[in-house]
């Protein structure tokens, strides 16, 4: 059974037709967590793939090695996305895929770029638009071996700039929609404050061998910052005269409301919860071009400065927001002064406020609960903030619970309430002015999540990952957002 929906009553039905004619919207993936093949046809090893060969780095000890498959199985996904309804999706290189060593002065593997194109052959073969993302998170091993990655920035901006170039050569003809980093913050903050992803580093030595989760997050950031900006340039100069397609970053953000809305101190501290978490990368590129003040007051010199070189490309050097967004956290003032190793702006983060109200119902996931209104609030405060063009990049949720189906399609009810909560809001948002032009749902097939392994599910595919053939079903939400977006994106 197929399941179909309609939208006769109010607040959906005055939604018809809000969205663009040119509304792009489909689901968002990342090499690492999808593709599998980690080292085959030539593929080197990315940090990822070393990190999940390590014991006791992800939660249920898997490998991302053979993941969703999607390496091979790539057709049968364009027709299954095909079936779901979606006119574009987002999806990662794997930079170890393209130049398997990573440097600038390194062979390209052609079997890589081989496979690329065929993928992207193959979604335009079904009019569905290729949104690239360069870097999600999986920087060449072989560059952290040489250098350190990005903490040399020196060293590591030439390489991600010639990988940059190979991807515009190689694919810009076809692709009109690039993203130079996947949420440069979440790469820093887990990788180098917390050192739970790759590749692994933090002041906690029960944890991580190496690294200082009081300067490193700063520099790391820094570093993207100006080699996007740099990538950017180059695309701009070099290859959006012929190419013409648009080049943005994605960055990350949940919303921030006050604990207590009547204590000033709170209020307070959920901008500034923004401001650390937001701002840090969206001020530089689409505001003052530099990093906010509240930043600086409370970090002092372990916040790098920008050389005015430095702020005059990163200023302007994103032609959209890419937003990717998932919740709302309740945020309380600190009264001691901040710890060293504190990247938040003093605050603490709770599920529920000073009334005792909760952030919302609890997924499959400690972080994640369902809250359509704050994510309301964010697209307003981006857009007001920024005034750029918004594209969401990433938004969904896992289910508690979810197990094989036992009929064709698993009817995920938690997560098509979350959906349907969420893009209303994103819908009504564009009723009020804010310029939104793309939603992509994270995501496709359930995947690799990260350091989570196997066990949190974000997809509208379930996978069975027992079976080598990592057999795919249907979850309802799927055929939920197909019939919502075709109520909300405007007829010709
Ligand atoms: C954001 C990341 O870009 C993606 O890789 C991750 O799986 C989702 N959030 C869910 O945590």
């Amino acid at each position: 059974m197929t399941w179909t929906h309609t939208f006769n009553s109010s607040p959906d039905a005055d939604l018809k037709g809000a969205l663009r004619k040119d509304f792009h919207w489909g689901y968002a993936t990342a090499a690492a967590q999808v593709e599998g093949a980690w080292n085959k046809d030539g593929k080197g090893e990315s940090i990822w793939d070393k990190l999940c060969h390590t014991p006791g780095k992800v939660k249920d000890g898997s490998t991302n090695e053979d993941a969703a498959r999607s390496y091979d199985l790539y057709k049968e996904d364009v027709a299954l996305m095909k079936s779901y309804g979606v006119n574009a999706y987002r999806f990662s290189l794997a930079w170890s895929r393209i130049i398997p060593l990573g440097g600038a002065d390194d062979p390209i593997n052609e079997r890589g770029v081989q496979y690329y194109n065929e993928l992207i052959d193959e979604l335009l073969a079904n009019n569905i638009t290729p949104f690239v993302t360069l870097f999600h998170w999986d920087t060449p091993q072989a560059l952290e071996d040489r250098y350190g990655g990005m903490l040399n920035q020196e060293k590591y901006t030439p390489d991600f700039l010639r990988y940059a170039r190979v991807c515009f050569e190689r694919f810009g003809g076809r692709v009109k929609h690039w993203i130079t980093y996947n949420e440069p913050g979440v790469y820093t903050l887990a990788g180098y404050a917390a050192g739970v992803h790759a590749p692994g580093r933090s002041s906690f030595r029960d944890r991580n061998e190496e690294g200082d989760s009081s300067t490193e997050p700063f520099i790391v950031a820094h570093t993207e910052l100006v080699s996007h900006a740099k990538a950017v340039k180059i695309y701009r100069e070099e290859f959006k005269p012929t190419q013409k397609g648009v080049i943005g970053i994605t960055l990350h953000g949940n919303y921030s409301e006050p604990w207590d809305v009547n204590d000033p101190k709170d209020v307070a501290a959920a901008e500034r919860a923004r401001q650390f978490e937001i701002a840090w990368f969206a001020d530089p590129i689409y505001g003052s071009g530099d990093y906010p003040q509240c930043m600086r007051d409370q970090l002092g010199d372990r916040l790098p400065t920008f050389t005015e070189e430095e702020s005059t490309l990163v200023k302007g050097s994103s032609d959209f927001y890419g937003m990717n967004t998932y919740t709302t956290f309740f945020v309380k003032h600190l009264n001691e002064p901040a710890d060293i190793n504190d990247h938040k702006g003093n605050v603490e983060k709770l599920d529920t406020n000073s009334e005792g109200k909760s952030r919302g119902p609890e997924s499959d996931t400690y972080w994640l609960r369902t809250a359509p209104e704050g994510f309301g609030k964010l697209l307003r405060w981006v857009w007001n903030r920024y005034h750029v063009p918004i594209y969401m990049t990433e938004n969904g949720t896992t289910a508690k619970g979810e197990t094989a189906p036992t009929e064709d399609v698993l009817n995920d009810t938690f997560r098509i309430d979350f959906y349907n909560g969420y893009v209303r809001e994103l819908a009504q948002a564009v009723q009020d002015g804010v310029d939104i032009r793309s939603y992509f749902g994270w995501t496709f097939t359930d995947n690799w999540e990260w350091a989570a392994g196997y066990t949190d599910r974000f997809g509208v595919t379930y996978v069975d990952f027992d079976t080598p053939e990592k057999k795919r079903y249907p979850k309802r939400s799927a055929y939920f957002l197909r019939d919502y977006f075709k109520h909300l994106i405007a007829e010709d």
